[in-house]
Order: C-alpha cells, then structure tokens, then sequence
C-alpha cells in the first residue's frame, strides 16, 4: 500500500525544520547505505548526532505522532529516527535499490524491522527539477513527488529509486517503520476497515452494525499484531 499523508507539518513546523537544516553540515549520503544501495547512492545526510539532526527528528517525531492517519496506516511499534537528505548539483540521485531489512541504531543497539518506509517532503516542488521519488511494487510503478510538510508511506520491501535533481535541492526526511502488523496486505485490510467504519459512524449513537464492525477491526488486529 502507497500512501499521501498530507501535512504531517503544519506551516510552522515546516519552516523551522527548514531553518535548523538550512545551517546544518551535510555529508556523503552513504555512510547509512548498504553495500548495494551504495553503489548507487549519490546524496547527502544529516549526521544522525548532528545537532540540527536531533531537533529536527523531534520535531518530525512529534508530528508522526500527533498524525491519526499515519498510526492506522502504519501501526508503528517502532521507528527508526528520523533521518534527513539532500539532493543536489553532482549528489542528486538514488538509483534503484531495496532498503535494508533490519536498521540497528547506533546509539541504541536497538533493531528496528523496516517494514514500512517513509519519505516526509521538505523543500517545495516548485524549487527543483527532478527528484521523484519512484516506488516499483505489486501496485506498479509510482511516482512521487509531492507538496512540502506532506509524507508518503510505502512498503519498504520495493525497489525504489530518487530521480536526478536537475535544478535547485530538494530536502527530505526519511524514516523506516517497524510495524505492529508485519505484512503489508494485513496492513491494508485493517487500513481499509478502518476508513469504512469511520465513513459510517454516527456522532450521535452509532449503530449496532457499526459497533460490530469496530469489534471485527480489533479482533483481527488482537490476532494479527505482535506489540
Ligand atoms: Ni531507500
């Protein structure tokens, strides 16, 4: 399942995410690549102990979980801390590739299953050339390219590239999600269950039908999710 989670930032957000990576040191995007992906890996990071890096994290983090729409399409156990890029002039694309299955913290030791991955856009699409974020997968090939402060949610099992940024830079946060629901079909069938009984409910007195309904969603996510 694809997602678009609209602004995860709100304005305010955005701007000063903006402004601690404005003044942050970048450096060569492979130092978190795997020895695949890093053959076609042609970007820039934020060091995870940056201290720019730390406050923006907080701030994403802080989003994600403030976000309904995100913790139903996700339901995240755990999350990989958010990390930043940047594409631009000669480090300005990401051939195709597969994420790593299992990230371990430096800081931590703590593993983190990647089950779901996310991209959070920052930089404004008008600002850059380029830069779709192109997702390969059972629902065909995506290209993505979206709004700043809006988050796109994909399962980190597909093989997914960045376009050459061709014109100005193009700032992202990317994250990998350790899901409560491990398959990304179980997923989707508890996402869409969701929606529908939201669709249905009653602010005044829901009905019997829908209480069963909400009964079925928990019931299937007592048994599918591992917490
Ligand atoms: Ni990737």
């Amino acid at each position: 399942m694809l997602l678009h989670i609209p602004k995860i930032l709100d304005d305010q957000r955005l701007a000063e995410c903006r402004r601690l990576l404005a003044g942050a040191q970048w450096v060569d995007g492979r130092v978190t690549a795997g020895s695949q992906s890093s053959q076609v890996k042609h970007n820039q990071q934020l060091p995870e102990d940056a201290p720019a890096a730390a406050q923006a994290r907080a701030l994403v983090l802080q989003a994600l979980s403030a976000n309904p729409l995100f913790f139903t399409a996700a339901l995240p156990k755990r999350i990989y801390p958010p990390l930043f890029n940047r594409y631009a002039g000669t480090a300005n694309a990401f051939g195709d590739h597969i994420d790593n299955a299992i990230r371990t913290h430096p800081a931590s030791a703590r593993h983190v299953r990647t089950d779901v991955s996310a991209t959070l856009f920052l930089s404004d699409p008008h600002d850059y050339d380029g830069g779709e974020l192109v997702i390969e997968d059972s629902f065909g090939t995506q290209r993505v390219k979206l709004p700043a402060g809006d988050l796109v949610l994909y399962p980190a099992s597909s093989v997914h590239r960045v376009e050459p940024v061709t014109r100005g830079e193009r700032v992202a946060s990317f994250m990998w999600i350790e899901s409560m629901v491990r398959e990304t079909e179980r997923r989707r069938i508890l996402y869409e269950l969701d929606m529908a009984i939201l669709a249905l409910r009653d602010d005044d007195q829901d009905s019997p039908a829908v209480v069963r309904l909400t009964g079925c969603y928990h019931n299937l996510l007592r048994m599918w999710a591992d917490v």
